[in-house]
């Protein structure tokens, strides 16, 4: 069993990334922003209450969000290595209900991958992407908000898991195909 974390900020390559890996080594990929996307589309009171946190560039609530993904978590599909979670967890209190969801399942994280990127970087990939995504959080203030939201709140997830000796961190500058690369030679040195 291989269960992964991709994190990093906003705009880092978690999507991107994640895409390469659950094609090279058939995990499940989990993305929260992903499946708050989907209820949003859906119309959903999930999703018309999600909306309101997303487009102001804020993290929805720890319980809902801990709610959905551990529904996901629990159904993880029989023919998969594991899992991938994308943008998950987010906070520190995240973070501990994920171990203790794992550990219910008799399962534990493998390692973290965390993307780091020149904020210049990522601003430049989020405002290109702005122009064609249709996301309400890819424009200018959103994206500031989000990257302020992210120092503040989700950085401290990477202590949580040095402490634990699962944190790996990953130069994400350079070309998708490099990137991948360098996050290959960290899982296979886990597996
Ligand atoms: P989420 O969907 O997770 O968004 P995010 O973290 O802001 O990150 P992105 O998806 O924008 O970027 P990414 O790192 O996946 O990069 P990507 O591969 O797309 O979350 C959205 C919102 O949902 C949050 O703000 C929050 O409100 C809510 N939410 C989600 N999870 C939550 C949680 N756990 N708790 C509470 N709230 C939660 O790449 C970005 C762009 O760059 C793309 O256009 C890509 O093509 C390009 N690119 C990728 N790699 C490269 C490269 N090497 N060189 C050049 N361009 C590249
Ligand atoms: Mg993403």
């Amino acid at each position: 069993m291989l269960n992964i974390i991709i994190c990093g900020a906003p705009g880092s390559g978690k999507g991107t990334q994640s895409d390469l890996i659950v094609e090279k080594y058939t995990l499940k990929h989990l993305s929260t922003g992903d499946l708050l996307r989907k209820e949003i589309a859906e119309k959903s009171e999930l999703g018309k209450t999600a909306e309101s946190y997303i487009s102001q560039g804020n993290l929805v609530p720890d319980a809902m969000i801990i709610d959905i993904l551990s529904k996901h978590v629990e159904n993880q599909a029989e023919d998969s290595n594991g899992i991938i979670l994308d943008g998950f967890p987010r906070t520190v209190a995240q973070a501990e209900a994920l171990e203790v969801m794992m550990k219910k399942l008799d399962k534990e994280i493998s390692v973290l991958i965390d993307l780091k990127v020149d904020e210049n970087e990522l601003i430049d990939r989020l405002v290109a992407r702005g122009q064609t995504s249709g996301r309400t959080d890819d424009n200018l203030e959103t994206i500031k908000k989000r990257l302020d939201v992210y120092h503040c709140q989700t950085e401290p997830v990477n202590e949580f898991y040095k402490n634990l000796n699962r944190y790996n961190a990953i130069n994400g500058m350079g070309t998708i195909d490099e990137i991948f690369e360098r996050i290959s030679t960290v899982i296979d040195s886990k597996r």
